[in-house]
């Protein structure tokens, strides 16, 4: 009972002038009579083969369903979609984001792009990233203080979405490195309890708000800030020392200064970042103050020598790219329409929920580049946690469920806090886990196990089809020697390039998300009827329903 790969129906452009996309389903039909375990029987070189190191990581993506043959087909799709060109386009700062006229450069925002590219945006990075520099070392020197002469203690940031995920993940997953006498909280919720568990504890004295948002309208930040502002009133402060404790970051400078940021304290951000790429600009504030500079700096770098290999590198050796089309082979090859992500590092748990903003905002999109709709699959659901907590939970569904769940498996060969041998078996469950999904178990492997714990024959008949599992279910492993700020950073860039590999290949926008806007418009004209009882909801039946619940307060 060998997961069959070949009854999945491909999903490919009905009408494509790329003729590699329906070679791609010849080859997979004769692929798909193999098992990616007598791929490796049949060459032993193999793990060497689908292999590649850079910039302190190591893909292993030999538990693949691929061959020579496949690798080189699907490289050449690539090609044929233009890829060499439009990595260039983003590197030239083009406007790729045609949706919103905008360039797309966050990769001007990595240490030492500066070097080697020149752009008219570089010196106003490099003020920025020097005033971000010189803030982080006032703080940590007592420099800054709060109303009452104290020092800073407390950070929270408050921001939803790209000005939120990433600083917040990467300040856990380099839990390591954190300042011990300043802690950063994170505050994105429009949930008031989300702000009270925030505030609960802090002193005014010696709290620091960084309001970060790029649009510096969005609901969820500016409620916070407001709330914000009034708890610190509340508690003691008074107008005129807010400048003391309020800091912004956005683009829109005018809007901050209006909410009452002082605007020599408003860390301005450019439309060239997207919001959920945007951790490397002034949105990384909390990471500089809660990690020092010198790690986000480290960060930046680390994230850097993933875009020059990106840039650079032979499609057949560029991380980015094998794993982008390993996502497209299995999207629209094999019906998968998920893909886990496990960081076997319980610091990097926030890992999988940055990453769905980063793939599934670019990449869940309906209409080409063109304004066409689309007869294929594209972004795929992107979802995970960090093991070995999965693994007695939803592990079971990676491996006798019905579908095809791609796994990329992250994990440092070393921990940062060793206790007794716990690091070896967090590693073993890993590899095991890998290990597991290529090989499954045949049913003559369950009998016999079966038989071999003293089972009568009827027994083993009746039990022995519940302890089948399918196999030949793929999975990438990509290795770091430690969890650290270059190794986080190339891991970040990494993904955000192959996220954009697949959108060229794909031929959609990954820029823009026009899709959240109409929830937003909605939730206003739903929130105008909740408050005012005398107009009459103009709804549908369960809105309207709905909405004077709401105003009963009771079921
Ligand atoms: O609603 C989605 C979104 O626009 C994201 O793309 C963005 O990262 C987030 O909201 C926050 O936006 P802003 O930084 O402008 O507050």
């Amino acid at each position: 009972m060998l997961l069959n790969p070949g009854n999945f129906k491909p999903s490919i452009p009905q009408n494509s002038t790329n003729p590699l996309w329906n070679e791609l389903v010849e080859h997979k039909n004769v692929i798909a009579r193999k098992s990616i375990s007598e791929l490796f029987e049949q060459n032993p070189d193999r793990a060497q083969q689908f292999s590649l190191k850079t910039s302190g990581l190591l893909l292993d993506y030999s538990k693949n369903l691929v061959n020579d043959q496949t690798r080189s087909l699907l490289i050449e799709l690539a090609r044929q979609a233009g890829l060499q060109t439009a990595i260039e386009a983003m590197f030239n700062g083009e406007v790729i984001n045609q949706t919103e006229d905008r360039s797309v450069l966050h990769i001007a925002l990595r240490e030492s792009f500066q070097d080697n590219h020149r752009l008219a945006i570089n010196s106003e990075i490099q003020q920025v990233q020097d005033r971000i520099q010189e803030f982080v070392e006032q703080i940590e020197t007592g420099q800054w203080l709060g109303y009452n002469g104290l020092p800073i203690t407390d950070i929270v940031s408050i921001g939803i979405g790209g000005s939120d995920l990433g600083p917040r993940m990467v300040y856990d997953a380099l839990a390591p490195y954190q300042n011990p006498s300043i802690n950063i909280h994170f505050l994105a919720n429009i949930d008031g309890s989300d702000f009270i568990n925030t505030v609960h504890g802090l002193s005014p004295e010696t709290t620091l708000f960084i309001i970060a948002s790029k649009s510096f309208s969005t609901l969820e930040t500016k409620k916070n800030a407001e709330a914000a502002r009034s708890w610190f009133l509340q508690q003691g402060g008074v107008e005129s020392d807010l400048a003391k404790h309020f800091v912004a970051v956005s683009s829109n400078v005018a809007a901050a200064v209006e909410f009452g940021i002082t605007e020599s304290q408003v860390f301005p951000m450019w439309d060239w970042v997207g919001g959920r790429y945007s951790l490397w600009s002034a949105i990384g504030l909390p990471i500089a103050l809660g990690l020092g500079y010198e790690n986000f700096r480290a960060l930046r770098a680390g994230a850097h020598q993933m875009d020059h290999h990106f840039l650079t590198a032979e499609f057949e050796q560029n991380m980015p790219v094998i794993m982008a089309m390993l996502e497209i082979w299995y999207q629209n090859y094999f019906g998968a329409r998920s893909h886990a992500v496990l960081p076997y590092d319980n610091d990097l748990r926030r890992f999988p929920e940055f990453l769905q903003q980063l793939d599934m905002e670019s990449n869940g999109k309906s209409c080409n580049r063109s304004g066409q709709p689309l007869d294929y699959n594209t972004g795929a659901v992107v979802w995970g946690s960090s093991g070995t907590i999965g693994q007695h939970s939803y592990h079971q569904l990676l491996h006798q469920g019905k579908q095809l769940i791609p796994v990329d498996f992250i994990v440092p060969l070393n921990s940062h806090n060793p206790v007794a041998d716990h690091h070896s078996h967090l590693y073993s469950n890993a590899v095991a886990q890998s290990q597991a999904l290529m090989l499954g178990k045949t049913l003559d492997q369950a009998r016999s196990e079966l038989f071999d714990a003293g089972l009568d024959k009827a027994e083993v008949d009746r039990l022995a089809p519940h302890r089948v599992i399918p196999g030949n279910r793929p999975g990438n492993m990509l290795l770091m020697d430690y969890l650290e700020p270059t190794s986080l950073g190339a891991l970040i860039a990494l993904y955000e390039h192959k996220v954009y590999v697949q959108s060229v290949v794909w031929d959609i926008n990954a820029f823009d998300q026009w899709g959240v806007e109409l929830g937003k418009q909605l939730s206003q004209s739903i929130h105008n009827q909740l408050i005012d009882e005398k107009q009459q909801p103009v709804f549908d039946g369960s809105t309207n329903e709905l909405i004077a619940l709401f105003r009963k307060g009771k079921i």
